[in-house]
C-alpha cells in the first residue's frame, strides 16, 4: 500500500531548520523558524518554568489520565489570561479545553465549526501563518482569502481587507491574527479592530481568532486587546491559543481553545462537542507543560517573574528591529526598511524576492523562510552587521 505513496517535500518552515542544523559554517544566521533566541543563539528555559517544573516533579503524586478537556486549572487560568476580567467569562459564556499547543486548538476549533457548520468557509489573510492552511482544511473546511498586507507600506491593506469582508456571506468564518501577525509583523490598529468589530457584527460573521505571541507584541493585556473587544459584544468566537512562545513551552505542546458562546447552555453543547472531538483524535493533551503554566499563573510571585521575563524577551526584539533598521540604513542606504522597527512579535517580511532569499541562504548561510520573513529574534548584537552587508551585496 505504502509504494503507492509519492515522496513529499518537508514543510517549508521544519525543513529550513533542519537546513540550518545541518549547515556547519560559523557564520550561519537562522532567521526562519519562529522561536525566541537570546543573544548568545540560544532558546533558554524560562526560570520561572525551570521552577515551576522543579516544583511539579518534586510534588507530583500520580501520572493517571486527566482527561479530554485537560488540565481544569490551566483552562482556568488561560481564561483569566485571555479575556481578563471580561463580562464574557462572568456570564458563563466562555468554554475552554486544553490542547496539544496552538495548532491543537486551531485543528479542534475547526473541526467545531465543520461538526456546526459543515459547509463553512474559512477566509484568511493574504499572507497567512503556511501551517493554517493544512490544520484548518485537514478538517475539511474550505479556505479562501482577504488581502491584508501591503507590500508597499510594510502595514495593512486595510480598506482592501474591509471590503473584501464586507462582501461575505453570513456565517463566513474569519481567521484573524490577534496580534504579531504571522507571517509579516502588520498588526491592526485599536481603531480597525473596532471597525472590524462593528463590521463582524453587522455582517453576522464568525471571527476565529489565532494568538500565539500574547505578550511578544505589546504586552499580555494588550495582545489580547482584539479578543476582549470582540468578545464584549460578538454572541459567539473561537480564539485559540498558545504557551509555546509566551512561556518557551514550545515541545511540552501547551495550548488551550476557548469559545465564547451567546448562552450558557450553548456552551455547555459546545464543550461536549469539543471533548468528544478531542477524544477522537488526541484523547487527552499533553499535562506537563499546563501544569507548569497552571503553577505560574496562580502563584502572585512566579506570575510577575513570569511578566518579567516576557518583557525582556519583547525588548529584545524590539530592540533588534531598531537596530535592524540602523544597520539596513547604513549599508542599504537606496532602499527603505523602516517599516521593520514599527511591526510587532517575531516576524518581518523582509521584502526580497525568492532568488535572494536563495542568495541569502548559499551565499551568505542566513536563513528565511522563501516569503522573506524574517525571525527577528534570531539577530545577535554580533551579526546584525554581517546580515545588513549580505541584504546589500543580495540586492546589487
Ligand atoms: C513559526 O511560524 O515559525 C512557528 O510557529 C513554528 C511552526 O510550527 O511553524
Amino acid at each position: 500500500m505504502f509504494e503507492k505513496l509519492e515522496l513529499i517535500s518537508a514543510d517549508g518552515i521544519l525543513g529550513l531548520m533542519a537546513a540550518f542544523r545541518a549547515d556547519q559554517d560559523p557564520r550561519k544566521v537562522d532567521l526562519g523558524v519562529g522561536v525566541f533566541r537570546d543573544d548568545r543563539g540560544e532558546t533558554p528555559v524560562l526560570a520561572c518554568v525551570r521552577a515551576a517544573e522543579a516544583a511539579l516533579i518534586a510534588e507530583q503524586t500520580t501520572k493517571t489520565y486527566v482527561g479530554p478537556a485537560g488540565n481544569a486549572g490551566f483552562n482556568q487560568q488561560m481564561e483569566q489570561l485571555v479575556f481578563g476580567a471580561h463580562p464574557a467569562l462572568k456570564a458563563g459564556r466562555v468554554r475552554t479545553v486544553q490542547t496539544p499547543g496552538g495548532c491543537g486548538a486551531l485543528r479542534l476549533g475547526a473541526e467545531l465549526i465543520r461538526a456546526a457548520a459543515p459547509d463553512a468557509v474559512v477566509h484568511v489573510s493574504t499572507p497567512t501563518w503556511a501551517n493554517h492552511v493544512p490544520l484548518l482544511a485537514g478538517s475539511g473546511l474550505k479556505l479562501e482569502r482577504y488581502p491584508y498586507f501591503d507590500p508597499e507600506t510594510g502595514g495593512v491593506q486595510f480598506g482592501a481587507m474591509m471590503a473584501a469582508l464586507e462582501r461575505l456571506p453570513p456565517r463566513a468564518i474569519v481567521l484573524l491574527h490577534a496580534s504579531c501577525h504571522n507571517p509579516t509583523g502588520a498588526d491592526l490598529s485599536q481603531d480597525e479592530w473596532r471597525a472590524v468589530r462593528e463590521l463582524v457584527k453587522r455582517r453576522s460573521l464568525l471571527p476565529f481568532i489565532d494568538m500565539a505571541y500574547q505578550g511578544l507584541g505589546e504586552g499580555p493585556d494588550a495582545d489580547a486587546f482584539a479578543i476582549r473587544l470582540l468578545s464584549a459584544e460578538l454572541p459567539e468566537l473561537v480564539c485559540a491559543v498558545s504557551c509555546s512562545k509566551n512561556f518557551g513551552l514550545y515541545r511540552e505542546r501547551t495550548g488551550a481553545l476557548h469559545i465564547v458562546t451567546e448562552s450558557s447552555a450553548g456552551g455547555d453543547a459546545a464543550l461536549s462537542q469539543l471533548v468528544r472531538l478531542a477524544r477522537g483524535m488526541w484523547s487527552m493533551p499533553p499535562d506537563h507543560g499546563a501544569e507548569i503554566v497552571r503553577r505560574i499563573l496562580s502563584n502572585a510571585a512566579a506570575r510577575e517573574d513570569w511578566a518579567g521575563e516576557l518583557e525582556g524577551m519583547r525588548k529584545r526584539i524590539t530592540g533588534l528591529r531598531h537596530e535592524l533598521v540602523r544597520q539596513l540604513r547604513a549599508h542599504c542606504p537606496r532602499r527603505d526598511f523602516s517599516f521593520i522597527a514599527s511591526q510587532r512579535g517575531m516576524f518581518s517580511f523582509f521584502g526580497i524576492t525568492p532568488e535572494q532569499v536563495r542568495r541569502m541562504r548559499t551565499q551568505h548561510h542566513i536563513y528565511m523562510t522563501e516569503d522573506s520573513r524574517i525571525n527577528l529574534a534570531g539577530l545577535r548584537a554580533e551579526n546584525l552587521e554581517y546580515v545588513a552587508r549580505a541584504t546589500a551585496q543580495v540586492l546589487g
